[in-house]
């Protein structure tokens, strides 16, 4: 039920902080990880685990990418991200020290599901992350980590992409535990850092009347670009999906690194830019060569929206708009960054007079080919 609230989305979004809380749940006793569903997989089996592929559709693939980061600087196991649609069409090399980790909202996106069954029949073994108890491809799968995000509702996906990077999260430090690549100094400290995640996606929420008059004077725009780096990068492709699934305005998210390499091409004067930009306080932080990012643009007349963190100052000479987002360690800032831009996203369908809930020619779940 959409209680008070004008839509679904608009719910879904605010509900967020709740997402991440009720996912990390129950599952962080005495500084360590505690995921009882992921006993059906022992120690030994992760620690024999060479390889993990992720295969995930749309919003839930870029969580899956957010998560690459993260599992590979803990666990120090190579992560390949790939579409499951892609995987399952081509002969992947599936060996059984493969892990293939799928990630679905729902449970019964088909090419996901086939992807799973695939990796199976090849002697993988499979881990779902799934918001859907019971969903076929948990029950296709050897182990699940579930979200508890409760029930989406509205088509965009928000709160459970929030939920999937928190589960991957719990998930890739459960990993590293197990493999010894972490202290437990060093894990107690991100889980910290995960446990403080809700009350600053709060604080972050109370950011978002700025970007909804952002998004009303930015009514009329017919294209818009999103950069990132590191896990920045898959925040700027979530936040071009958001914009064209939900405002069908034509946007497109790159690697900030790649401007060079032919994006910048498309730069021309008043062309509405928004850049997650990491935060400057940490060693061998990209932060610097994202201001040199924005500053390349703005010379060729780009409208720079910032996301950038409280206190940032650096930013404020080239940046038209900037929308502030908490501390955070690295891994966690892409919890943050992506409400700002799910929001803009929402604000300007609003702005249109479109139906944020039920955007047109989409499914909230993609049971077919
Ligand atoms: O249910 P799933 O997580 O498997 O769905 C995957 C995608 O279809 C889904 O994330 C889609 O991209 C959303 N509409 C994004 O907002």
């Amino acid at each position: 039920e959409k209680g008070g609230w004008s839509s679904f989305m608009r719910k879904e979004v605010a509900e967020q902080p709740e997402a991440v809380a009720n996912t990390v749940r129950g599952r962080i006793a005495d500084e360590q990880v505690v995921i009882p569903e992921l006993e059906a997989l022992g120690d030994e089996e992760l620690r024999a685990v060479r390889r993990i592929t992720i295969v995930a559709c749309g919003t839930a693939s870029y969580a899956g990418l957010v998560a690459k980061y993260a599992i590979e600087q803990w666990a120090r196991v190579p992560v390949e991200v790939e579409l499951s649609h892609e995987f399952r069409y081509r002969e992947p090399v599936i060996e059984q020290d493969t892990l293939v980790l799928s990630i679905s909202q729902s449970g019964e996106t088909m090419d996901t599901l086939m992807a799973v069954k695939y990796a199976r029949e090849m002697g993988a073994k499979t881990v779902s992350v799934c918001n859907t108890q019971g969903a076929t491809i948990p029950r296709e799968s050897d182990a699940v980590v579930y979200t508890h995000a409760g029930p989406e509702v509205a088509v965009a996906s928000t709160k459970a992409f929030v939920a999937q990077i928190t589960a991957l999260y719990l998930f890739g430090l459960h990993l590293a535990r197990v493999r010894g690549t972490l202290t437990d100094g060093q894990l107690a400290a991100q889980l910290h850092e995960l446990q403080a995640v809700p009350e600053k996606l709060a604080s972050v929420l109370e950011e978002s009347e700025k970007v909804a008059q952002l998004a009303h004077w930015m009514a009329d725009t017919r294209s818009v670009l999103f950069l990132g780096r590191h896990v920045g990068y898959p925040i700027a492709l979530e936040g071009a999906l958001k914009l064209k699934e939900l405002a069908y305005i034509h946007a497109e998210g790159f690697a900030a690194g790649e401007l060079k390499h032919g994006p910048i091409a498309l730069i021309e004067p008043g062309q509405p830019v928004f850049v997650v930009v990491p935060s400057p306080r940490h060693p061998n932080s990209l932060h610097p060569k994202v201001v040199s990012n924005i500053q390349e643009i703005r010379a060729r007349g780009a409208r720079v929206i910032a996301i950038a963190e409280a206190g940032d100052a650096a930013v404020l000479p080239f940046a038209d708009e900037v929308i502030r987002i908490p501390l955070a360690a690295p891994l966690f800032e892409p919890l943050l960054a992506v409400v700002p831009l799910q929001v803009f996203a929402m604000e300007l369908a609003q702005a249109k007079g479109l139906d944020v809930d039920q955007p047109r020619n989409l499914a909230k779940s993609v049971t077919v080919e």
